[in-house]
């Protein structure tokens, strides 16, 4: 299995370093070429692997790490996504839901990467906290996932065990999922909820 992060600011650095932590290699990506950022990469471990995007997407797993309204943008860059699993860090917050024609935002992203399985997750932790170690006082830190295939939704809680966290799957994007999208000027109700879960 190989993985991608396309956006490397603050929530893509943060996804990095939880790859480094645990010594998996990942493609990171921008609009930029990659030696503009492979010092920032090589800051955080050599498992940070710097791409154009357009080698990038070749990754089975691709975490989403840009501007909600850059994500068509990155769907350009292959013809159709059958085959990988995206991952949707994406917070659409101050997007007029009429622009989404009424629509979870993670469902707009589904359709634009044709053919892919969309688990929404990684998203409702600002940078600062996502990026630390998740083992927290004997527990581990909680990452929500939602999807609308079990099989993508089941692939990527076993990643973010590997990662060192602890999933907790909401069930479909319309359904647990809404409570971790923005809409409009309003966050999910468990947006920037820090919960650490511990294994009795
Ligand atoms: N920051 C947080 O605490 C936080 C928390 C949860 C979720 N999120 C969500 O995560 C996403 C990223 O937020 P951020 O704070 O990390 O933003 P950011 O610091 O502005 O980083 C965005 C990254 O995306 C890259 N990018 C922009 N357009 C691109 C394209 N078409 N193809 C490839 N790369 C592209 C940018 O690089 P270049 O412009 O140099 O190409 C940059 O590396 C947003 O949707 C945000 O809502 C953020």
């Amino acid at each position: 299995m190989s993985y991608a992060i396309i956006g490397f600011g603050k929530i893509g650095q943060a996804l990095a370093k939880a790859f480094a932590r645990n010594g998996m290699e990942v493609s990171v990506a921008t609009t930029r070429d990659p030696e503009s950022f492979a010092s920032a990469a090589a800051a955080i471990g050599p498992e940070i692997i710097p791409k154009k995007l357009a080698e990038a997407v070749k990754a089975d797993v691709i975490f989403l790490a840009v501007r909600f309204e850059s994500h068509p943008d990155v769907a350009k860059a292959l013809p159709t996504w059958q085959g990988k699993t995206i991952v949707d860090v994406t917070n659409a917050y101050g997007v007029p839901p009429e622009e989404l024609g009424g629509q979870p935002s993670s469902r707009v992203v589904a359709h634009a990467f044709t053919g892919a399985r969309l688990v929404k997750g990684f998203n409702h932790l600002g940078a600062a906290v996502l990026e630390q170690d998740p083992a927290v006082h004997g527990g581990r830190r909680v990452v929500f996932l939602a999807s609308d295939d079990d099989g993508a939704a089941a692939e990527i809680g076993a990643l973010a065990e590997n990662l060192g966290f602890s999933p907790i799957k909401l069930g479909g994007l319309s359904e647990g999922g809404l409570l971790v999208q923005a809409r409009g000027n309003s966050w999910g109700q468990l947006i920037f909820k820090d919960l650490v879960k511990f294994d009795r």
